[in-house]
């Protein structure tokens, strides 16, 4: 197949090219950069010696955009792109709507313009809402957006759903994402995140390269084994093979496909700060702190329903998750600015 990723430069999009390249896809990336960059396209290049076109074009851009659809036969677009920092989401409202949604908009008639039938989309185990119960399992209904940025996955979902309806032949698969981490394998992509680290992960590998001085802990108060949050975290290559797999089996089957794409298991914050402190050799510093707005104290995922119909469940355990992080971290104190 030939597949339209957009995002495609970005911590998931990346691994998700090496992976379609490797299952034998042909894949064409469309990013503007706004979250990350072109050394990515040329480290996935190296990973997988191949080549394929990438198009420096933000999906705001319709007319642009087009281009892509005249020049390439696509046959699914997986769909990345997109502004995902939970906290500006807050704060800049507008600016998450505008990008997401216009995005998502104009990539959908695109699509129906050009008769491309498929779309695997990046969601989120945040549209189940703060007052779901835990396991989150796919049939419990979305619940109330607890930020800009999850509202924007609740209503892509429901513009997805609704293409499925108007569109005969569409296929939506949704993947509701737990939380994703760890790095390639070759240590040559990664996470880069733009200054200091919101989430866990980066932050710890930071305070391990030495760059932050000490892990912030947001809470131990919380009802939960050891006071801290729990969350379910993913190596985003399992995550990426994944979509691999849902784009084979689901494609080409009209209708909404809905998956957690989680391990089905959590762990806490102090539980990761240990694993990342076996994977480093040494014990890494850490300060317990207020609890941080909005958080969340557990939740995981029900990996039943990907395991029993797309055949996938996760494969690396926290240990690997921490090691190729490490690993990245290693190879790439600074990202991908120049070293
Ligand atoms: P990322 O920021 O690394 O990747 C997103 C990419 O989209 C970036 O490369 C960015 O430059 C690009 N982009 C943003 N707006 C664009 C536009 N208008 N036109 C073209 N390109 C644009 O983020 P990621 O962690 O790889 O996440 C990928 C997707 O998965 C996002 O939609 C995100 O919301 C979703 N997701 C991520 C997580 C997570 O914890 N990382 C969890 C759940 C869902
Ligand atoms: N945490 C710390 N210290 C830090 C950063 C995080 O203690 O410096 C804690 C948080 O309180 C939480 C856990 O580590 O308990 C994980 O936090 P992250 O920021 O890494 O991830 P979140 O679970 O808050 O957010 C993730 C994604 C979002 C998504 C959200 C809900 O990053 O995109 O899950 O699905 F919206």
């Amino acid at each position: 197949m030939k597949i339209l990723v957009t995002g495609g430069a970005g911590f998931i999009g990346s691994h998700t090219c090496v992976e379609l390249l490797e299952a034998g896809h042909d894949i064409v990336v469309v990013d503007n950069l706004v979250n990350s960059s072109r050394k990515a396209i040329e480290a996935v290049q190296g990973i997988t010696g191949r080549k394929f076109p990438f198009y420096e074009y933000d999906l705001l851009d319709k007319a642009a955009c087009k281009e892509i659809f005249e020049q390439n036969t696509i046959d699914a677009v997986i769909h990345f792109a997109g502004l995902k920092a939970v906290g500006e989401s807050v704060e800049k409202p507008l600016l998450y709507y505008r990008n997401n949604l216009g995005s998502t908009l104009n990539l959908l008639e695109l699509m129906r313009d050009y008769s491309v039938n498929s779309i695997v989309f990046s969601s989120s185990a945040t549209v189940y809402g703060a007052e779901a119960s835990i396991p989150y399992v796919e049939s419990m209904p979305r619940g109330k957006a607890t930020s800009p940025y999850g509202a924007s996955k609740q209503m892509i979902e429901q513009m997805l759903e609704d293409q499925v309806v108007a569109e005969a032949g569409f296929s939506a698969v949704l993947l509701r994402y737990f939380n994703p981490i760890g790095a390639h394998e070759s240590g040559e992509i990664g996470e880069d995140p733009n200054g200091i680290p919101n989430n866990l992960l980066p932050y710890v590998a930071q305070v391990a390269s030495g760059k932050l001085e000490q892990i912030g802990v947001f809470g131990n108060d919380y009802p939960t084994r050891d006071g801290t949050g729990v969350r379910d975290y993913i190596h985003v290559t399992d995550l990426a093979r994944g979509h691999v797999v849902a784009l084979e089996k689901k494609a080409a089957q009209p209708g909404v496909h809905l998956y957690n794409l989680g391990a089905g298991r959590g762990y806490s914050v102090l539980e990761v700060v240990d694993a990342f402190s076996t994977a480093v050799g040494r014990k890494l510093p850490y300060k317990i702190m207020p609890r941080r707005a909005g958080d969340l104290p557990e939740y995981y995922a029900d990996p039943v329903k990907a395991k029993n119909e797309l055949g996938w469940q996760s494969e690396y355990d926290i240990g690997r998750m921490c090691a190729d992080t490490w690993r990245w971290q290693q190879k790439h104190p600074n990202g991908f600015e120049e070293e």
